[in-house]
Parts: structure tokens; sequence; C-alpha cells
């Protein structure tokens, strides 16, 4: 019966090992490699596994160290609309996630959860970001609102307010993420023209078209924000 005998790389990414076969040949042959399938139909899977815990063991503290980490249940304090939030998370958790599953603050909405839609405006520090795209671990220490943090004591926020007015939504579903990205085209200084609004708004999709109504809704906001600032 023929034995093989294989020659491997093998290098650690992101806690995974991965390996490379560079070389591989039964012991009955003399020259000629044998193929991929061979090679596999030879019971190259248990090769491999035999050979994962030398390469672990050859840098024992970094391959373990990169598994945990990528696994590790983590606690952290989100503070969202001015209240700390204590929550356990996967260290792998977005702020999304975070917001929407541990902390059931629903009004940030998931569209594409790839960073393409803008559904998942929220401010951080005042300035928009896409949830979708910030780790919740990073968004620690810094002043998270989301759409549920406008309106105080019962009274919509200008912004709010002004969508309303100018019927700048239909079936509402990208609207959280719309308003709250107006709320930062105005206090960042981009709504100073009908260009420059559009412009800044342009990572918000809306696939019910209502972009003119939404135009108009940050205008008729911007006095009262500018007031209020
Ligand atoms: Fe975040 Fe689409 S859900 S950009
Ligand atoms: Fe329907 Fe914008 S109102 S997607």
């Amino acid at each position: 019966m023929n034995s093989v005998v294989a020659q491997f790389s093998a290098v650690v990414i992101d806690g995974t090992i991965h390996m490379r076969v560079l070389h591989a040949r039964s012991s009955g042959e003399s020259t000629s490699s044998l193929s991929r399938r061979e090679f596999l139909a030879a019971g190259a899977g248990g090769a491999m596994a035999s050979l994962m815990p030398n390469a672990a063991e050859a840098d024992p503290v970094s391959a373990a160290t990169q598994q945990t980490d990528a696994r590790a249940v983590v606690d952290v304090v989100l503070t969202v609309n001015g209240r700390d939030h204590r929550t356990a998370i996967d260290s792998r958790t977005t702020l999304l996630d975070a917001l929407r599953e541990h902390l059931q603050l629903t009004g940030t909405k998931k569209g594409c959860d790839h960073g393409q839609c803008g559904a998942c405006t929220v401010l951080s520090g005042g300035k928009p970001v896409l949830a979708c795209l910030t780790l919740a671990l990073t968004a620690q220490r810094q002043q998270i609102t989301t759409i549920e943090g406008l309106a105080k004591a019962g009274v919509l926020h200008p912004m709010q307010q002004a969508f309303v007015d100018q019927d700048a939504l239909q079936c509402g579903y990208c609207t959280p993420g719309q308003i709250m990205s107006a709320v930062g085209c105005v206090t960042t200084g981009h709504a100073n023209s009908d260009a420059a609004i559009r412009e800044y708004m342009s990572g918000n999709l809306c696939r019910c078209a209502a972009y003119p109504n939404i135009v108009a809704a940050i205008k008729q906001a911007q006095p009262q924000l500018r007031k209020d600032a």
C-alpha cells in the first residue's frame, strides 16, 4: 500500500491556521507529484489535521490569543441617547446589532448591512456614522444618538417635524437614517444649497425616491436647528 509524503507551509491569519501543500507524492513514486485529487483521496485531511497542533505549538501564545480574541464575550458600556447601557457582547458585534439586539433600540434600521444604503446611520459625537460598519467596542466613550433620542418630552425634533410636514417619506424604512444624516447635514454646515444637501445626503438611499421632499425638509428645519445650536 502506498503512503503519502507531503510538505506543508502553515500561516496563522485571523486566528485560523491556513495550510498549503507545497509538494506531495506517494512513497511508491520516485519523481512525479500527486495531483490534488489523488492527494486528497489518499487522506490529506488526516495529515493536515495531525499537523495543525504542530503549527500551534510553534507559536502557542499567538495562536491561542488570536482564537480567543475572535470569540470573546466582552462587557461594554455604550452611551446612547444620554444614558449608559452595560451589556455583554461578542467582540465582533457591530454597533448596529448591539443597538438592535442588545439594547432593543430598533429604530435604527438594517438595510444592506454593508455600508451602502445609510439606513443604519446614527450620530457619534454629533456626526453621522454607519452603525453597520462600526464595531460596538470602538463606540464606547462616544456619545451615540439614535432616532429614539431626538424627540424631547414628547415633542418631535425639528427635523422629524419637517419630514412630517414635507411628506418626506413613503414606506419609512430609510427614514430614521435619513433624519440622522439630515441632522448631521445641518449641524456640520453642509445645508447651504440644494446641491450641497444632495451631495451630503447621497449616502442615504431611498427606494421610494422621496429625495425632493427630503431636501425640502432639511431646508425647513435648518433655521430652527441653527437657532437651537
Ligand atoms: Fe448600514 Fe446599509 S445597513 S449602510
Ligand atoms: Fe421608503 Fe425611503 S421612504 S425607502
